[in-house]
């Protein structure tokens, strides 16, 4: 495995990422790690990722220099490449022009690094750095050089000690892919196993040793990807042992329940479905404040929940779908984050009810999940399924939640969806669906004066929910929208499309 020392970078999560699609493994630890940790870890190579430190500041993030002499191959970027050369006796100035953005590298050598690449040309490489290397340390020849970066990439003559100024690890860099092979292939001589077909038969593996013979699982099945997932490889590991259940919390859209016991059917889970839909709505009545709201819907789910999972009798575990950018959201030089996600549906509960956790896909990214579900043979509905909030259509509803209007956004809400599928935009989209916005507006219908409510239609494009941006639906899909939803839903006679970005603005209206 390659393991990736974190200095804060942004985009420490790729280099990992870009190391796993070479079909090798790789983790993320903080740069505090101590030396016995990586020892521990046996990797067969480390990268140092960058980081937005000078290595002159104070308190700026370090490693121990003993990882040098471990004999395990060391890839420095950026701000990795500079700790290394300023630990090992180089000199590293705040350089007068920085350098952001792309840049034009010179290759000097075509081995190491550069294997198999053009000697003499130039490629286009990705920089985002403001000290640069005046001197090299000790031992060290230049690889590369760009207009502002004489030592562009660095090696040490007799130890395996590597460093780039640029980062082989973004999509810019025309040639990261490549320097990342022959780093992690050739110099580390890692070999391309790792699978997703590999993992789920670790994954497996590791679950048949960790639950006994006799010990019962539990999880909370969403119909979600990460949650289906995480059943599957559990109930592949110990069969009827995993009895998953799903609540039914009655905030959830047009025939959800249905078609989530029906897939799980076909998937071969047999599911203890709870129909608490009632319980939830008495609670929220009245209720108007979205925290509130949220906080209820919360409680209520692991009362619910726990319940339903003391009838069962030997239960010691609870498995959930945490995934790894959850587990290292802010793995950075100040040490793994405190507030590392609990799953939002079970909060508290592993305690409360003294369960062990299973988290199969800690260790992996959304896109590997997919890969898995795939894999494990999901329909490209589940696969690829629009995220959905816990708290389900009750932050869709603004204000009081009640059957009458739950009714009218469930309607509304499956015709946009329909209507999103049938023209392709739901796979490309991150999220689109409709908000009832309790307020009357004057109408008119044939010859009859209507004052019904408004439904919004929220439709945005994302990466990862942090930044949003509305999507520029066409007219006619969403004349469409319009049309059918004031035709066909008893209840509302105006349609309005929202045209706000997050921030400021967020994807969810409550
Ligand atoms: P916002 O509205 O904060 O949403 O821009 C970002 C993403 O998170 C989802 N979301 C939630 N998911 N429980 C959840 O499980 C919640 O309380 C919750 N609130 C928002 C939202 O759908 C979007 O994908």
């Amino acid at each position: 495995a390659i393991l990736v020392l974190d200095f804060g970078s942004q985009t420490t999560q790729l280099i990992a990422r870009r190391v796993r699609e070479l079909k090798v493994y790789s983790e993320i630890k903080p740069c505090t790690a101590s030396v016995e940790e990586i020892r521990a870890f046996a990797p067969k190579g480390i990268i140092l990722s960058g980081g937005p430190s000078s290595v002159y500041d104070q308190g700026a993030p370090t490693v121990s220099p003993e990882i040098f002499d471990l004999g395990v191959p060391i890839l420095g970027i950026c701000y990795g490449m500079q700790l290394m050369a300023h630990l090992l006796g180089g000199r590293v100035e705040r350089s007068l022009k920085r350098e952001y953005g792309p840049a034009q590298l010179r290759i000097l050598s075509t081995e190491d690094l550069f294997y198999g690449l053009d000697p003499g040309r130039t490629y286009r490489v990705w920089m985002s750095h403001g000290d640069r290397l005046e001197e090299l340390p000790p031992g060290f020849v230049s690889l590369a050089e760009s207009e502002n970066s004489p030592y562009a990439a660095m090696r040490h003559t007799q130890k395996p000690l590597f460093g780039v100024q640029f980062h082989p690890e973004v999509a810019h860099t025309e040639i990261g892919r490549e320097v990342l092979a022959n780093f992690v292939l050739r110099i580390c001589g890692c070999s391309p196993t790792w699978t997703m077909e590999s993992f789920i038969e670790s994954a497996v593996r590791e679950i048949r040793e960790k639950v006994g013979p006799e010990e019962r699982v539990v999880c909370a099945l969403s119909g979600g990807i990460d949650s289906t997932v995480t059943a599957l490889l559990v109930h592949r590991a110990i069969g009827e042992r995993l009895v998953p259940i799903f609540v039914n919390n009655g905030v959830l859209r047009k025939n959800e329940p249905e078609e989530v016991l029906e897939l799980m059917g076909s998937l071969g889970l047999k599911v203890r479905y709870v129909d608490a839909s009632q319980k939830f709505l008495e609670r929220l009545r009245g209720v108007t404040d979205p925290e509130e709201k949220r906080r209820i819907i919360g409680h209520t789910f692991i009362e619910v929940f726990e319940e339903e999972a003391r009838k069962i009798g030997n239960v010691r575990w609870l498995a959930q779908g945490t995934l790894y950018p959850d587990v290292i959201e802010s793995v950075s030089f100040k040490g793994p984050s405190a507030t590392i996600k609990t799953h939002h549906n079970v909060g508290g509960l592993p305690e409360r009810m003294q369960l062990k956790l299973l988290e199969p896909l800690r260790e992996l990214f959304k896109d590997e999940v997919r890969e898995i579900a795939r894999e494990l043979g999901l329909p490209q509905k589940v696969v690829w399924r629009q995220p959905f909030p816990g708290p389900g259509l009750a932050i869709r509803i603004l204000g009081e939640v009640t059957e009458e209007r739950l009714a009218i956004l469930r309607e509304a809400d499956a015709i946009v969806t329909e209507e999103m599928l049938e023209s392709g935009w739901y796979y490309k989209v991150w999220q689109s669906f409709a908000v009832l916005v309790p307020v009357k507006t004057v109408g008119v219908m044939g010859d009859y004066r209507t004052y019904e409510y408004v439904v919004a239609i929220r439709c945005v494009e994302s990466q990862d929910a942090m930044t949003a941006d509305w999507v520029r639906l066409p007219y006619d899909l969403l004349a469409r929208l319009s049309n059918r939803i004031i035709n066909e839903v008893q209840g509302v006679n105006r349609v309005v499309y929202d045209i706000s970005s997050k921030p400021p603005a967020t994807i969810e209206w409550e």
